[in-house]
């Protein structure tokens, strides 16, 4: 049976008490922090950057999980590893194919970790060529922009058929699935194949979490 880690997105958090809302996800048991960076360019949202992550990044003893939903990914990979992103997740979209592998290197070169995210409409076999060289896919399950939107059913097939890809060629993959997870989602994003359930409105602003996590982690 793999682990399964749980990553709490802040963007759904109380941005007035975000150091108690980290507390609380650290004690309840979630393993990663997700931390949604939008541009206001590559999605039609603007959410946090660089000096939020800095502030934050130390602040708890979860693994810093930085999904960045922006248009330059090159421009700015190393601020955000330099400001404290331990796994540094940039959108297929956004780069120019010829160029995937350079900003890959790149960012392993700053030991980051490095996932690749595409956008529910992108095919899971663009990622072919690069499961080798990176750490982690983010199967987006919901249009990227916003929290609180509803799972998008046809990602448990691009879940199936990458876990089924990664395990023919014993790859070293983690799969990330991100948006409308909850406890009916998440145990099917599970059983599908998935290692990280990402989820924001679902665990945030309930006075239950501890039970929800536990859902989503199928421990009861
Ligand atoms: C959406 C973000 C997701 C989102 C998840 O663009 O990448 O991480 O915050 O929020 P929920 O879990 O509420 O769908
Ligand atoms: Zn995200």
């Amino acid at each position: 049976m793999r682990k399964v880690i749980v990553s709490p997105s802040i963007l759904s958090a109380d941005f007035t008490h975000l150091q108690e809302e980290l507390n609380l996800m650290e004690s309840v048991g979630a393993e990663w922090i997700h931390f949604d960076v939008m541009d206001g360019h590559f999605v039609d949202n603007i959410s946090f950057g660089i000096p939020v992550l800095k502030s934050i990044a130390r602040a708890h003893h979860m693994l810093n999980d930085v999904h960045i939903m922006i248009s330059e990914p090159f421009r700015y990979y190393k601020r955000f590893i330099e400001a404290g992103a331990q796994l540094l997740t940039f959108h297929y979209e956004a780069v120019k194919e010829d160029r995937i592998s350079e900003l890959i290197s790149l960012i392993k070169k700053e030991n980051c970790k490095v996932g690749i995210s595409l956008k529910p409409k992108t095919d899971i076999e663009a990622l072919t060529p690069y499961l080798k060289q990176i750490d982690l896919v983010l199967i987006m399950s919901v249009e990227p922009g916003f929290g609180g939107q509803s799972f998008i059913y046809d990602s448990l097939n691009k879940i199936r058929t990458l876990r089924q890809k990664i395990d023919e060629n014993k790859l070293d993959v983690l799969i990330e699935v991100d948006g409308g997870i909850n406890e009916n989602t998440g145990p099917e994003c599970l059983k599908a194949g998935a290692d990280v359930l990402v989820a924001g409105s679902y665990l945030f602003n309930h006075d239950d979490t501890l039970s929800r996590i536990k859902k989503l982690k199928g421990v009861q």
